[in-house]
């Protein structure tokens, strides 16, 4: 299998066919992404809320995003990757901005990088997409100013709204963003902007009128996620407790005496132990 290419995704587009992505964090998470089959990965600073445990994105470093990104790499080789720049770290001179690209490039080794924000991060875009850098952009809800949001809000209600919304969309695409995510749009205004833009839109919890979907990993298969119960949300397995089952039961087997079995023992016979940590 060989990893989708920017050109490739225009071309899902017009070919009408949908593109698949889903965010993940670790080397497990996207060797399982990877073998599941998705178009492309997303390193999302979401991972400040699903595996920090921080109640919001803002706390996510660039030195986390890195970390996590490299790990994503390792274990999803054959895979497009983005990697999400966090809070602040392209709101400086393009100077600065560059240079936490050129960090989720270079050591994260992404293959491309997502910004939230429409029109006024056009300059940061463009910086990038003629450095050779592949940009996603992200509209919507945009995590990182939740605080200026208001909270988590539905966007795109009001004509205003709708109308700024898809004036992003395009500024986007002319700054040169590959596709661009919408999240928490009414599926009308996404479905509008769609049709609007030559470039892939990539949603989350903005309906059927779009060229893909993102969601969280932990969401789709409920891994003790904080947003399991979100409505744009389905849930695909319950791994969450599948591992709390197993984990339990190792728990009750040791204080049992039933873990180590006698299978489990070695012996004086048993010379050569496989370390997969050796
Ligand atoms: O961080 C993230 O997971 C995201 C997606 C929700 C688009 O930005
Ligand atoms: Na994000």
């Amino acid at each position: 299998k060989h990893k989708l290419t920017i050109p490739k995704f225009k071309q899902i587009k017009k070919e009408n066919n949908k593109i698949t992505m889903v965010t993940a964090y670790d080397y497990p998470s996207a060797i399982l992404a990877e073998e599941a089959g998705v178009d492309m990965i997303l390193v999302g600073d979401s991972l400040g809320n699903v595996v920090l445990g921080y109640d919001s994105t803002l706390p996510v470093t660039i030195d986390d995003m890195v970390y996590h990104t490299r790990s994503v790499i390792r274990g999803a080789q054959h895979t497009f990757v983005v990697a999400d720049m966090p809070f602040m770290t392209y709101h400086g001179s393009i100077d600065q901005t560059l240079r936490h690209v050129a960090r989720l490039m270079q050591e994260g080794q992404a293959h491309a990088v997502k910004m939230e924000g429409g029109t006024e991060i056009c300059l940061a875009v463009d910086a990038c997409v003629k450095a050779g850098v592949p940009v996603l952009g992200h509209i919507g809800l945009t995590p990182q100013s939740v605080h200026q949001l208001g909270g988590y809000r539905i966007q795109g209600k009001e004509t205003e709204d709708a109308k700024r919304l898809l004036e992003d969309a395009k500024a986007l695409e002319r700054a040169g963003a590959f596709a661009v995510v919408l999240e928490l749009v009414t599926e009308e205004v996404a479905a509008y902007i769609s049709e609007q833009i030559s470039i892939p839109t990539i949603g989350i919890g903005a309906g059927r009128g779009v060229d893909g979907q993102v969601l969280v990993f932990h969401d789709v298969v409920k891994y003790a996620s904080p947003y399991r119960d979100k409505k744009f949300v389905k849930t695909y397995a319950d791994i969450g407790a599948q591992i709390r089952e197993g984990i339990s039961q190792y728990v009750q087997e040791v204080k049992g005496g039933v873990f180590p079995g006698p299978e489990h023992v070695f012996t004086a016979e048993d010379t050569v132990v496989e370390s997969l940590y050796g």
